[in-house]
């Protein structure tokens, strides 16, 4: 049935879109929220390390809570997009009055090294996509042989580590940090989980290594090994006989294959700390050095989808430079820097406006602002006519696969929990996009005739 009010689009059902969406509906506005993933948490549901069960039911159910808000529509299993299921414009055409962007970083940032194409090379989303279990990674099979070297020293190279200590149990793995041990960015916690299969040995070899270059910068390396030791203090047993070593002041240069097109090593080349606004930035000094891996995975953050439709400004979709609407001195609105001007009722929020940056609670913010600054562009609008579940069935008419609801995910969720008792596990998930639509009834369960 019609009434007057409001109708906004968010796109992505991660933590940035679900809070924008909640704040949104207790403004008054009737939301739609379009998903690509089957089920809704983005990457707290897809991201955060998948034994982190507490952390991640919690989740859950604060998500499962706001889509069933009155004002709340989910549609999941559809993509947005110039590539997708629908495009901007046809969101306009059904009545859409503003949109909010907050599709994560889906993106790759590729550094365009020779032998980056070789097998065995990987960026460390498809790794965390797959251990927890999102299709189409899900599915797919990676190649990760006995000693990896992943590039990057943040909280995503902790949890890849995570699972190649724990679970994998490789050989050895160097995470290799561009500057050094004072600059690492994972937290104290994410890297106790496998700091006891630090190599301590190598990392004094290494920190001698490096010895020279801290002190160009005022850094006393004595320091700086105990900053790192005293992080992995109190690390419990893991169990696994994986090597965990450091590589500091490197850059990667180069890949190597060997005859069969597979990653045979990493050549590295050395760098050194300059100092800049009072901050350390790495610099390459020409010399390289070769570490034998059979991996490289490359831990260095994400950009956004480039082939989304919005225009892009570094690795993040571009926003205005002068808001109309700004919350907190920040702008969240979508700006085409080729004609100079806001792209009209569409912002942005979360990873979709600052790409690999901070945690759920970073995101629940930057969507709850962007639903301020949306709010504040709607009440320049007129109210509509809408009714909702008439353009839901425009959506369904149009697009040629099996839609995901709220009600249908909560027979997702019973189905799982059943499954998780049956196999006497703290949860289970189905891995295929196709298990999921045929327990919710979306799609026929095939006999295999
Ligand atoms: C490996 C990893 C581990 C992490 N661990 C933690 C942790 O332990 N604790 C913590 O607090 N934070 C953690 N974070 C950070 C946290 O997950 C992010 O801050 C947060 O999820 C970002 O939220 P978002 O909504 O902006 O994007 P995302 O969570 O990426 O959500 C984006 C959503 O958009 C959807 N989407 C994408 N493209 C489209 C499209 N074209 N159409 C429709 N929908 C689309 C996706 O399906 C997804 O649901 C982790 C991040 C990573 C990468
Ligand atoms: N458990 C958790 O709480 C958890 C888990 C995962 C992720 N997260 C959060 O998610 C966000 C993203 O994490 P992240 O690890 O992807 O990003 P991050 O913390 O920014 O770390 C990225 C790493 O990649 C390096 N890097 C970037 N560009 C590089 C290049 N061109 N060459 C070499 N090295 C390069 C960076 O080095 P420089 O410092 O020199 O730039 C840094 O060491 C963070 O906010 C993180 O805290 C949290």
């Amino acid at each position: 049935m019609a009434a007057k009010g409001y109708l906004v689009a968010v796109i992505g059902a991660g933590p940035a879109g679900l809070y924008a969406a909640r704040a949104l509906a207790q403004k008054g506005a009737r939301v739609v929220v379009f998903n690509r993933d089957i089920k809704p948490g983005g990457l707290a549901e897809y991201g955060i390390y998948h034994d982190k069960h507490k952390m991640k039911e919690g989740l859950r159910k604060q998500f499962q809570r706001i889509l069933e808000m009155p004002g709340v529509t989910y549609l999941g299993n559809i993509a947005v997009g110039q590539q997708g299921d629908l495009t901007l414009d046809d969101l306009r055409d059904l009545g859409f009055q503003a949109i909010l962007v907050t599709t994560g970083a889906q993106g790759t940032k590729s550094l365009g090294l020779p032998g980056e194409d070789l097998e065995g090379v990987y960026h460390a989303k498809e790794i965390v996509y797959h251990y927890n279990l999102l299709p189409p990674f899900s599915q797919q099979t990676f190649a990760i042989g006995r000693r990896v070297g992943i590039i990057g020293v943040g909280n995503v190279m902790a949890d890849i580590a995570t699972y190649l200590v724990k679970e994998l149990k490789v050989d050895e793995v160097y995470a290799i940090a561009r500057r050094g041990p004072f600059e690492v960015k994972f937290d104290k916690k994410e890297f106790k989980r496998f700091a006891r299969n630090l190599d301590v040995e190598d990392f004094e070899k290494e920190i001698e290594r490096i010895a020279e270059r801290l002190r160009k910068v005022g850094q006393d390396p004595e320091e700086a090994k105990a900053h790192i030791l005293s992080m992995a203090e109190g690390a419990p047993e893991t169990g696994s006989p994986t090597v965990f070593r450091f590589r500091f002041l490197s850059s990667p240069k180069r890949i190597l294959g060997d005859e069969h097109g597979r990653v045979k090593a990493l050549e590295l080349e050395d760098t050194e700390l300059v100092l800049e606004n009072g901050r350390t930035k790495a610099k390459k000094l020409g010399t390289t050095y070769t570490l034998d891996v059979d991996t490289v995975i490359f831990s260095i953050g994400d950009r956004v989808d480039p082939n989304f439709g919005l225009p892009l400004e570094w690795n993040a979709y571009a926003t205005n430079p002068n808001p109309r609407f700004p919350v907190d001195g920040v702008s969240y609105e979508a700006y085409d820097p080729e004609k100079g001007e806001p792209i009209e009722g569409i912002f942005v929020a979360g990873w979709a406006r600052q790409p690999s940056t901070g945690l759920v609670g970073t995101a629940r913010k930057d969507g709850e602002n962007a639903a301020d600054a949306l709010w504040q562009y709607l009440k320049t609008l007129e109210p509509a006519d809408i009714d909702v579940d008439a353009v839901v069935a425009q959506i369904r008419a149009k697009v040629s696969k099996p839609l995901v609801t709220q009600e249908d995910l909560k027979r997702l969720a019973e189905a799982e929990k059943a499954e998780a008792e049956k196999r006497g596990v703290p949860y289970f998930k189905f891995d295929s996009n196709e298990a999921m639509l045929q327990v919710m009834g979306l799609l026929p369960v095939s006999t295999g005739d």
